[in-house]
């Protein structure tokens, strides 16, 4: 029997997965376990069952001497410092697959809200600024035969590619290795260059993983050479497009618009585009089903389990640095 925190009231059947274990979870009409409880309970605790906004870095760990398993309720890892998990011999755990759908489906929700230009309608009628039918008035894009960037053809990125050849739009993906040729013959899917995509395409979306290497990848530069009416979806994470560089490009009218789901200092959104007409903004809220959210859980809970009874949990993150304990 080991202790397992989970950081936060989750839905699913988390404690008939983790029966025989000590849970310590939120008390009833708490969220999230507060922060000093939560480093509390770590010191002897087993597994950790923790949120993407927890940082799971050196200072939380020599608090956590005893940790085997952090098993992360997102697909997402880059909350984890691997090279501090791995010299502890800790193994963390992601959930993919699970919300793929879900977070495609949101993806596309921007993608549309943003070309076919909702905020700024559904504004109009608020502000009371509609006074009737025009011919021309907010026209948008015509997705029908657009093309679709997609950076990161990954699960989500060929979910939202197949979406949107429902749609009549062309596909090109940018990665650094291709994808396999039956995923791009299905998709009609062309690899570019990240250049290529940004310059050429109608619609750009982001799926790939924050890292170094992606970090502000979405770059004054690589705005600037968007389309003047394009549009860029955000469903991945915040901090791969340099906030304050999309700013300037909104406010200097070089895109069409923004769908945003994520933000680089979450939950702070920056000012310039809650202030903007064409920006589309979510809460986080890509895997946000019943679906999804209960099967990340159960996903999560499920990794924990496992390596508390030695077996290796189906989603380690973190390649060979990372081995199941025989303790
Ligand atoms: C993830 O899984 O990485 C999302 O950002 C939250 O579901």
């Amino acid at each position: 029997m080991g202790k397992v925190v989970v950081a936060a009231r989750l839905p699913g059947r988390i404690d008939e997965i983790l029966a025989g274990h000590r849970v310590v979870a939120p008390a009833a009409g708490e969220a999230e376990l507060p922060r000093a409880r939560l480093v509390e309970e770590l010191r002897d605790a087993d597994g950790l069952l923790a949120l993407l906004k927890l940082r799971v870095d050196d200072a939380l760990l020599d608090g956590a001497p005893k940790l085997r398993v952090v098993a992360n309720y997102a697909v997402g890892y880059d909350n984890v410092d691997l090279a501090a998990t791995a010299r502890r011999g800790i193994v963390v755990t992601n959930t993919p697959g699970v919300l793929t759908d879900a977070t495609a489906d949101l993806t596309m929700a921007l993608m549309l809200a943003a070309a076919r230009r909702l905020p700024e309608g559904a504004a109009m009628i608020r502000d009371g600024r509609w006074h009737g039918w025009e011919p021309e008035q907010l026209p948008a894009m015509d997705l029908d035969g657009a093309q679709l960037g997609v950076l990161g053809l990954g699960r989500i990125g060929q979910a939202v590619a197949r979406r949107a050849r429902g749609f009549g739009m062309r596909v090109v993906y940018a990665q650094p290795r291709p994808a396999a040729a039956e995923v791009a013959a299905a998709l009609e899917a062309r690899a570019v260059g990240v250049d290529e995509l940004f310059a050429t395409s109608d619609v750009v979306t982001l799926h790939c993983p924050l890292s170094p290497v992606t970090r502000h990848l979405v770059n004054a530069a690589r705005l600037a050479a968007m389309k003047p009416r394009a549009v860029l979806v955000n469903t991945a994470r915040g901090a791969i497009v340099d906030e304050a560089a999309l700013v300037a490009a909104l406010a200097g009218g070089a895109l069409g618009g923004v769908g945003l789901d994520v933000f680089e200092d979450e939950p702070r959104v920056h000012p310039g585009l809650i202030a903007c007409a064409r920006a589309v903004l979510m809460p986080h809220l890509g895997s946000s089903t019943v679906g999804a959210r209960t099967a990340m859980a159960e996903t999560a809970a499920r990794s924990i389990a496992d390596v508390l009874a030695g077996r290796r949990p189906a989603h380690v993150v973190g390649g060979d640095a990372v081995a199941v304990h025989e303790r």
